[in-house]
């Protein structure tokens, strides 16, 4: 027997690099996910397949053996050890996995695919041996994963990807989950360039070191734009959401997270009659994310790939992690 489970990815909608001071970062669980197959072993081995990135090796007692790839590539695949581990060590079950993990979130963009991936292998161990675990448990295993590769972050990506849909973070005051009841589309704009979150959050840091009051003035704004923003998205007004992304946009600009390609990207999603256009989550690559009538979607991305993005249209999704177990065939 053998279980599959998945989980969604996330685009922050705004507060990235703010958050890390104050205010509220506004976070949607999209439509790509990532999926997850465990099966039982019964040696003591956490095997991880992740063919269709390259690589694929074991983890026995904490090392890891490469079977397909570098050795440092244990490196990405050491999270979803660690949440299978803790998984296995809640439940008292003291035997090895198969983990096959195929994903449809493209990884180190900023759009919480590790974290996905964390959630989903924390499901499918927990199915697999009948853990009945809730979904805080769930989010709690990805995270002690997620831990192994971004330090101490904010638990944010496992908790929306756990959960599903909408979600508001404070520094202080901790994770809301919030209604909403319709979703405009978005256009998310991948630049192809992969970058660490660490460095770009150390940059804004070494930046307001030098300038104090005109950094903190810029992160003012972006709080109160984050809480201006999330209204406009509950009450449906999307010129006034638009609008607001596009001044996120340059705020985040000024803190100095935008790219050459980021700009490419928002400025082709503007001509082609985005509502609003942004780079989300830490910036320096990674993805930017349009707003956008329905009719204009593939408009939108035909311009971004035009500038040598990949492209693609997504929206909220409200459906968290689930699992299922499949019989016969196996993964
Ligand atoms: O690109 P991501 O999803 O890693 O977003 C990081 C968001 C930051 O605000 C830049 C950092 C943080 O820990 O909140």
């Amino acid at each position: 027997m053998s279980v599959e489970a998945t989980a969604p990815g996330k685009m922050i909608l705004f507060g990235e690099h703010s958050v890390v001071y104050r205010g509220p970062a506004v976070v949607l669980a999209i439509n790509r996910r990532a999926r997850v197959v465990a099966e039982r072993r019964e040696d003591r081995k956490i095997f991880i397949d992740a063919d269709d990135l390259g690589f694929s090796g074991y983890f026995l007692d904490d090392a890891y053996y490469p079977v397909r790839g570098k050795a440092w590539r244990g490196r990405n695949l050491a999270s979803l050890s660690i949440a299978a581990k803790r998984t296995m060590e809640h439940l008292g079950v003291d035997v090895g996995v198969n983990l096959v993990v195929r994903s449809m979130i493209p990884i180190a963009a900023g759009l919480g695919s590790s974290a996905a991936v964390c959630v989903a292998t924390a499901a499918a161990v927990g199915e697999l041996f009948d853990g009945n675990l809730s979904r805080e448990d769930i989010s709690k295993f990805a995270y002690e994963g997620e831990k192994v590769i971004h330090g101490t972050p904010s638990g944010v990506d496992n908790n929306v990807s756990a959960f599903g849909g909408l979600l508001k973070y404070e520094r202080g005051s901790g994770i809301e989950r919030l209604n909403l009841e319709a979703c405009p589309t978005f256009v998310v704009g991948n630049t192809r360039r992969k970058r660490s979150t660490r460095m770009m959050v150390e940059s804004v840091r070494a930046l307001r070191e030098r300038n104090p009051e005109m950094v903190d003035e810029i992160i003012d704004s972006m709080a109160n734009v984050s809480r201006e923003g999330l209204s406009a998205l509950q009450g449906g007004e999307l010129k006034r959401l638009g609008d607001l992304m596009n001044i996120n946009h340059g705020l985040l600009s000024a803190l100095g997270v935008s790219t050459l390609k980021l700009e490419a990207l928002v400025h082709a999603a503007r001509k082609e009659g985005a509502l609003g256009a942004k780079l989300t989550g830490a910036g320096g690559g990674g993805c930017m994310i349009a707003l956008v009538e329905e009719e204009r979607a593939s408009r939108v991305e035909k311009a971004i790939r035009r500038k040598r993005g990949d492209s693609m249209k997504v929206t909220l999704t409200g459906e968290g992690v689930k699992t299922r177990r499949l019989t016969g065939a196996g993964p």
